[in-house]
């Protein structure tokens, strides 16, 4: 390299000088059209209910999550992820609440689609955690482990029921063997073709769940070490990337999303897929709470972690600040 003038002939500094250079040089852009809101929607429920843990979301009512999608899509957001809260009474342990045609994530399909029509990619999770008594995302054997293959079963029977409703994605998040192929066959032999799948790929058993597990008013003891993956393993990632693009999925998710920043970049080099990325409850909820202590400046934290995220190869990211931050790149 030749260096011209006086040492230090090369100054990375000049492109950093004024706001407008700093935006012309900047590689990674957000677009209110890379995000995606999660809502929660709850059963028996008049008025929205706030979250201790993750201030500023709510369980909805379905009149608010009607809102909540129409706001969405005026801020220029593409997708929103419901899950459903049932009544407590109504779990047990097949999660049977999950695949009523009634139940109330098939409520809120029907209420999102009705209020936002196609300007909205509406996706449903696909899982059983919400339904179940014992709080796994399965249904258990006799002796109390997940059944892989009986809980497949329940979800295709999910898959279903949240297409008849009227879901334009499903998002199974449950971690089992071969969920793919048994949703996409559940799928086509509907006449669903056009359905997609959002595959929750690499799932880490993490800490950061914890808020979430509150939104969803989880009734788990114990954890979900036996299917969701070990913080510690980076290569399995790819193994079940190329299980789950084998399978059909028509997007591939790393969750959550800040600790795992180099399993992002590790699919998304190796998917030719488009690749999400799942800004999760606690990654959430620690940034709000260090700023409601005044040690973090909050919207600059929101907007560097998404921009980290995007960086490391996420093609569109699911975050529960979707709305706000939509609204904040348009301007
Ligand atoms: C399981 C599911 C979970 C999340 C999304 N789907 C929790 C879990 O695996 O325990 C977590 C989302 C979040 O923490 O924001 N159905």
């Amino acid at each position: 390299m030749t260096v011209h003038g006086s040492f230090p002939g090369v100054r990375p500094r000049r492109l950093r000088t004024t706001p407008a250079m700093r935006r012309m040089v900047a590689e990674t852009r957000l677009h209110p059209a890379d995000l995606i809101l999660p809502a929660f929607v709850r059963e028996g429920i008049d008025e929205p209910v706030p979250l201790a843990a993750m201030p500023g979301v709510v369980q909805h009512t379905l009149d608010t999550l009607r809102k909540a999608a129409a706001d969405a899509v005026s801020a220029g957001v593409s997708g929103i992820m419901l899950y459903g809260v049932p009544e407590d009474a109504k779990k047990d342990a097949l999660g049977t609440a999950g695949t009523d045609p009634d139940g109330i994530l098939q409520q809120a399909i029907r209420a999102v689609r009705s209020e936002v029509g196609d300007d909205l990619v509406v996706m449903s999770d696909l899982c059983l955690d919400e339904y179940t008594d014992h709080g796994h995302c399965g249904v258990l054997t006799p002796d109390g482990r997940v059944d892989n293959d009986a809980t497949l079963e329940r979800y295709a029977e999910m898959a279903r029921v949240q297409a008849e409703a009227g879901v334009h994605m499903v998002g199974p998040s449950g971690m089992m063997d071969g969920q793919i192929r048994v949703i996409r066959e559940a799928l086509d032999a509907v006449g669903k073709e056009d359905v997609s799948i959002l595959a929750y790929t690499a799932k880490y058993s993490s800490a950061f769940y914890g808020p979430f597990r509150e939104a969803v008013g989880s009734s788990l003891q114990g954890d979900r070490k036996t299917y969701q993956q070990d913080p510690a393993n980076a290569r399995e990632s790819l193994r079940e990337l190329a299980l789950d693009l084998e399978e059909g999925a028509d997007i591939v998710m790393v969750k959550p999303a800040l600790p795992y920043l180099d399993i992002l970049a590790r699919i998304a080099d190796a998917s030719d897929v488009p690749v999400c990325a799942y800004q999760i409850s606690g990654e959430y909820a620690m940034i709000e709470a260090a700023a409601e202590k005044g040690w973090i400046d909050r919207d600059a934290a929101i907007l560097e972690t998404l921009t980290g995220i995007k960086r490391a190869g996420a093609s569109m990211i699911l975050t529960y600040w979707a709305t706000e931050a939509a609204r904040r790149l348009a301007r």
